[in-house]
């Protein structure tokens, strides 16, 4: 072979490797970390969020959520999962809105049923978004495993890096750019907000709808007012208000409509609203929503980003959802 074959013939195995990849690649695959020791694993984790999702299809938005705020706070190692006996882990901070920690542990104890000990909370974290996600017709992301659980969850941690719910764009802006997210990739990864709830009696509705500015009974002028009215209806002014107010109006169907909310004037968040306030957030939003395959095509990649963001490096495979293992720990 001379040196243009072996070139050329280098050039054609690239091609069919690079074709292999692209093919095995598909938004609703993972990478074989676990086929030696748990190669069902997905697969269990899949079928467990089907069944649960029969009866709780809210539980798609809950677990998207705590899968994003477990990356953001000190990469994806399941430390949002941690519970502390005197409430000072990571969730404790956030405690008042967070839901899907009795599904996780149930799709856990399925996979540990199978094969103990084995395969992190994170990767089942991880996978149990993009499955929540394809159930309500998102395209879903591909899920690289082999994360380990971190060792540590500190309340403190989280006010850091959160964005708040009444930020500005570029407060948002520069909350997403600290861990390495464009201004593009924050308006697309706000798109999360086309699933799931709001709390009523918590301070994104309550200072938004009836206390704007700290004015009792003003609401935020950039609501468009008939929404207003009808979020109003669904939240009464009251803190203690457990009912929930959907944050977009197709709530159970991973779609572009939020986006088309947003532009209306219809957010339900101060941080949805800002989205629009700057005039390249305001094209990108106008892009999104006029086309669903450029959003579902756009937060497929910025999952991937965001779900492998730093793992832990000395972690662990917890055994339980919530709990380091006991001889783990150092006294
Ligand atoms: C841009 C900055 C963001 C802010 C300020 C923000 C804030 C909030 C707030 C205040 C809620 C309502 C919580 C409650 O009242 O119970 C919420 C819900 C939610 N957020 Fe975000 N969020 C942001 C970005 C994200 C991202 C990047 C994701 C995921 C990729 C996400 C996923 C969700 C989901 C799915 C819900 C609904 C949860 C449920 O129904 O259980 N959010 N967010
Ligand atoms: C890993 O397991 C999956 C599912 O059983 C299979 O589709 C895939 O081809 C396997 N990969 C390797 C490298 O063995
Ligand atoms: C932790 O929170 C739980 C439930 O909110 C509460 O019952 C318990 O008293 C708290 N423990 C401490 C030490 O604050
Ligand atoms: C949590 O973080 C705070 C502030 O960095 C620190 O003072 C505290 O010791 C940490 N707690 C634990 C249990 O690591
Ligand atoms: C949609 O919003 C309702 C409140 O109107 C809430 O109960 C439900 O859990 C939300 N659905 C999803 C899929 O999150
Ligand atoms: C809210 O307060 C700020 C600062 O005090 C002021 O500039 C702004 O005009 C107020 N907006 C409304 C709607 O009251």
């Amino acid at each position: 072979m001379d040196s243009y074959d072996r070139m050329h013939s280098l050039t054609t195995l690239a091609v069919i490797l690079l074709a292999t990849v692209t093919d095995v690649l598909s938004s609703s695959d993972s990478s074989d970390f676990y086929n030696q020791t748990c190669p069902q694993a997905p697969t269990i984790v899949q079928n467990t969020v089907h069944d649960i999702m029969q009866k709780n299809k809210g539980i798609a938005a809950g677990v998207l959520q705590l899968q994003f705020h477990d990356c953001i706070i000190t990469g994806c190692d399941g430390s949002i999962l941690l519970s502390s006996p005197d409430n000072t882990s990571e969730k404790d901070a956030l405690k008042s809105s967070l839901r899907g920690f009795t599904e996780i542990d149930q799709i856990k104890s399925a996979v540990e049923a199978e094969c103990p000990g084995v395969v992190s909370c994170a990767d089942i974290l991880a996978l149990a978004a993009r499955d929540g996600v394809v159930e309500v017709a998102g395209k879903g992301w591909f899920v690289t495993l082999g994360r380990k659980d971190g060792m540590e969850s500190n309340n403190s941690d989280v006010p850091l890096v959160h964005p708040g719910a009444f930020m500005s764009y570029d407060e948002l802006v520069d909350t997403f750019a600290a861990k390495g997210f464009t201004a593009e990739e924050m308006i697309t990864l706000s798109g999360a907000h086309t699933l799931g709830r709001a709390v009523c009696g918590l301070p994104p509705i309550q200072i938004r709808y009836y206390q704007y500015n700290g004015t009792i009974g003003s609401v935020d002028p950039s609501i468009d007012p008939n929404f207003a009215r009808s979020v109003k209806q669904m939240c009464p002014m009251d803190t203690k208000s457990r009912v929930p107010v959907p944050l977009d109006l197709t709530n159970t169907t991973f779609d572009n409509k939020y986006y088309q909310a947003v532009l209306a004037n219809q957010g339900v968040l101060k941080s949805d609203a800002s989205l629009i306030t700057n005039p390249d957030g305001r094209k990108l939003v106008t892009r999104y929503s006029q086309s669903d395959s450029d959003f579902q095509r756009d937060f497929g990649a910025v999952m991937e980003k965001l779900i492998n963001q730093r793992w832990a490096k000395d972690g662990e495979i917890r055994r339980s959802w919530s709990a380091m293992n006991t001889d783990s720990i150092s006294l």
